[in-house]
């Protein structure tokens, strides 16, 4: 079995039919269902608030992978596992006080994760990596789905992974943003530990191939 974990983004998806999105997301390989929140303040975007969030975990039967792209993610953290949250990710960027955030997700019974966009070094989460589950590595961008992967991505893929093998943790790397099937298998052997792929599972006719295709990579 491959240990790798696939985190589909239903930003990507039809939203006219976000039922079907994730009842194709249920029956697919993925492991996790990475939910996007934008608050067009922290990213040049919006895309969907609590209600839709807790309609997309509802009907999920897979992880609920939620991205907040928010400024101060603390107000919201409480809705959010409310609203059928697993985990939680609030970017380093957002908010001045960090630790208590990633304690507050805790708390609310969620794992949590701290998002560092692709301008931030890696190094800058040192003091706070043993706290955390998850990390989401930005690889373009955040605000838009589609967009194409910055490959010095992979040389903080590289760094973080040493680092936490060398710790002896387990925190796990998510890569967010230009994953498809060109790219993933350097992704993965750089370190990663879980892909967030939005475009190339939907704007394919067969995102269950896809997602199966992404899950097989090293086989
Ligand atoms: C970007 C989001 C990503 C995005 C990924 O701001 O955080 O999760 O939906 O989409 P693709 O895979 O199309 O880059
Ligand atoms: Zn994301």
């Amino acid at each position: 079995m491959s240990k790798h974990l696939i985190s589909p983004s239903i930003l990507s998806g039809n939203f006219l039919e976000l039922g079907k999105a994730v009842e194709m997301l249920n029956s697919s390989k993925a492991d996790w269902l990475h939910i996007d929140v934008m608050d067009g303040s922290f990213v040049p975007n919006i895309s969907f608030g609590i209600p839709v969030v807790e309609a997309i975990c509802g009907a999920s039967k897979l992880v609920n992978d939620v991205h907040l792209m928010i400024v101060n993610p603390e107000k919201y953290l409480e809705s959010f596992s409310k609203a059928g949250a697993h985990q939680i990710t609030v970017h380093y960027e957002a908010t001045n006080h960090l630790h208590r955030c990633i304690y507050a997700i805790k708390e609310l019974g969620c794992k949590a994760g701290v998002a560092i966009n692709p301008h931030t070094p890696v190094e800058l989460l040192y003091d706070i990596l043993e706290d955390l589950d998850l990390v989401i590595l930005m690889s373009v961008n955040p605000g838009f789905g589609g967009q194409k992967f910055i490959y010095r991505s992979l040389n903080k893929i590289e760094t973080l992974k040493s680092e936490i093998v060398s710790r002896n943790l387990n925190t796990i790397i998510e890569v967010d943003g230009g994953v498809g099937l060109q790219n993933a298998e350097k992704i993965l052997q750089s370190g990663a530990d879980a892909l967030v792929a939005g475009n190339a599972v939907f704007s394919d006719p067969q995102p269950i191939q896809v997602i199966d295709k992404l899950k097989s990579i090293g086989l």
